[in-house]
């Protein structure tokens, strides 16, 4: 973009004479001198004259955000300063009324349930494949989309998760094909592909914009140079139809911060320059350095970090190599293990660790130091485990992450206007429950509202609660009890 970044605007606005007597309280100067905050107080403003405002944009940041729409190829994109969950949250309220039906991947993030629990949805789930033997969880099956469809006309849109947070790329092109043909919007969240747009020299998947969805939701934040927080939302196309985009704006409004950091939005504007320009060569080398990555890793005799050859398996259309998943399939150490190991004696901090794998997330801002600090730590923990197989009787079975599908009793907004009650875990076979359970990070729940816990959901949680992970949605000091639905009985 020709003129002056938002930046520079700020940097000449603080070297200026201007005197605020207005927000934000700190009048741009960092009291007690730390260095670090006090570069971001002197260019942190809010709407002031010549400045623009984000929610009723028709300045500066309109043009910002149409030029940004321009380097994205779509016909309207939107900085977001509370994150992808803002603008998600939007898409799912945006594109459908009030009670009204939406197929839902069952793989994606909170945020989409939180939008089903606010507008009084009706979802009907779409599950992913797993890879059999991996036990992780592949993509969605365009024919199981097209079934869901056939079986429920009175979807109003479509909502998916693609790439998952592991990296797997659904076929969003047949995809959106079967989703348009029955005349609704295909919603993509793809806050973990940020960068698939800059990619076409890194070998990274294609965004799912350029394969035909309707409005794709980006965090920035997760795989670009850009800080917490920042991530943007595209529209595109004529099955977005006018009710629907000033649905998903007014939302945006409504879950956005009235006052959205222009430090935030400075950043966004940055990297997207910055994507748009030498981001794109970055991409291609660190796509290198990736793959060597891979092949120094082959000679791991316990951990299995995933390599070529899933893609067109379990409903995998493309995969992103940044998520390096490092499967502990050998039984003898989990992910969490795994985790402690590498913190612990090597000062690597994974993204994820669960107990049958693990995730390190890599990205183009990575180092090739970094990488090889991971292969080497990856080989220190692989020598322990095998010498863990000299000792006898150490084997042990790792959860497989097999999706356990519970049934649905009621819909989430149904179960939240209800009476609730704890139950102990042995004891709650059968209830249904009043809250999301899930692990975070992923954030992906195995429990909503209204579903019925089973045995295996029991037994499944329980394993994850001893693995030593976070579980939200349990109470109790050690999470002994779910929150269900009050009993009648
Ligand atoms: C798949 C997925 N979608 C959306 C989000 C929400 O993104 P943000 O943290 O930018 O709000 C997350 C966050 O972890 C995520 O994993």
């Amino acid at each position: 973009m020709q003129g002056k970044s938002l930046f520079q605007r700020l940097r000449e606005y603080a070297g200026s004479d201007n005197y605020p007597f207005h927000m934000p309280g700190h009048k741009r100067q960092m009291m007690g001198g730390e260095p670090e905050l006090s570069g971001l107080f002197s260019v942190d403003i809010t709407e002031i004259d010549g400045f623009d405002d984000l929610h009723h944009a028709d300045g500066i940041l309109k043009d910002y955000m149409e030029w940004a729409a321009e380097c994205y190829g779509a016909d309207e994109s939107r900085y977001l300063v509370n994150g992808s969950s803002s603008g998600i949250l939007s898409a799912v309220c945006g594109c459908v009324k009030q009670g009204g039906r939406i197929l839902v991947g069952r793989n994606c993030h909170k945020s989409v349930y939180h939008g089903i629990l606010l507008k009084g949805l009706r979802a009907v789930y779409v599950y992913p494949q797993v890879i059999g033997d991996l036990g992780i969880q592949g993509g969605i099956l365009p024919e199981d989309v097209e079934r869901c469809l056939d079986e429920f006309p009175d979807i109003q849109a479509v909502m998916i998760v693609s790439p998952t947070y592991d990296g797997m790329v659904s076929d969003i092109g047949k995809i959106a094909q079967i989703v348009h043909r029955h005349g609704i919007p295909l919603l993509v969240d793809e806050a973990h592909g940020a960068h698939f747009p800059f990619s076409e020299k890194g070998g990274f998947p294609v965004s799912a914009l350029d394969k035909g969805a309707d409005v794709v939701v980006q965090s920035l934040h997760k795989t670009l140079p850009s800080p917490t927080q920042t991530a943007i939302i595209h529209m595109k196309g004529k099955y977005l139809r006018e009710e629907a985009r000033e649905g998903i704006k007014r939302y945006l409004s409504i879950f956005q911060s009235s006052s959205p950091s222009y430090v935030f939005m400075a950043a966004i504007e940055r990297c997207i320059r910055y994507m748009d320009g030498e981001g794109r060569e970055r991409l291609g080398e660190f796509s290198r350095e990736l793959d060597d990555f891979y092949g120094e890793c082959r000679g791991l005799n316990n951990i299995l970090v995933l390599g070529k050859g899933y893609e067109g398996k379990a409903g995998i259309y493309a995969r992103d190599y940044s998520k390096i998943i490092l499967h502990m399939g050998c039984g003898r150490r989990d992910g969490v293990w795994l985790g402690r190991y590498l913190r612990q004696r090597c000062h690597l901090e994974l993204e994820m660790c669960m107990p049958w794998y693990a995730l390190a997330l890599a990205s183009l801002w990575d180092s090739q130091e970094g990488l090889k600090r991971l292969c080497k730590g990856l080989y220190g923990a692989d020598r322990v485990i095998d010498r863990m197989k000299e000792k006898k009787g150490e084997e042990r079975r790792i959860l497989d992450g097999k999706w356990v599908v519970p049934e649905t009793a009621w819909t989430i907004g149904e179960v939240a206007e209800m009476e609730t009650e704890l139950c102990r875990a042995e004891e709650c076979e059968g209830r249904v429950s009043a809250d999301f359970i899930y692990v975070y990070p992923p954030g992906i729940p195995y429990v909503v509202l209204g579903e019925v816990l089973s045995k295996d959901i029991v037994s499944m949680v329980d394993v994850f609660r001893k693995s030593g992970l976070m579980v939200h949605g349990l109470k109790g000091k050690s999470g002994e009890f779910f929150k269900v639905v009050k009993s009648t009985g």
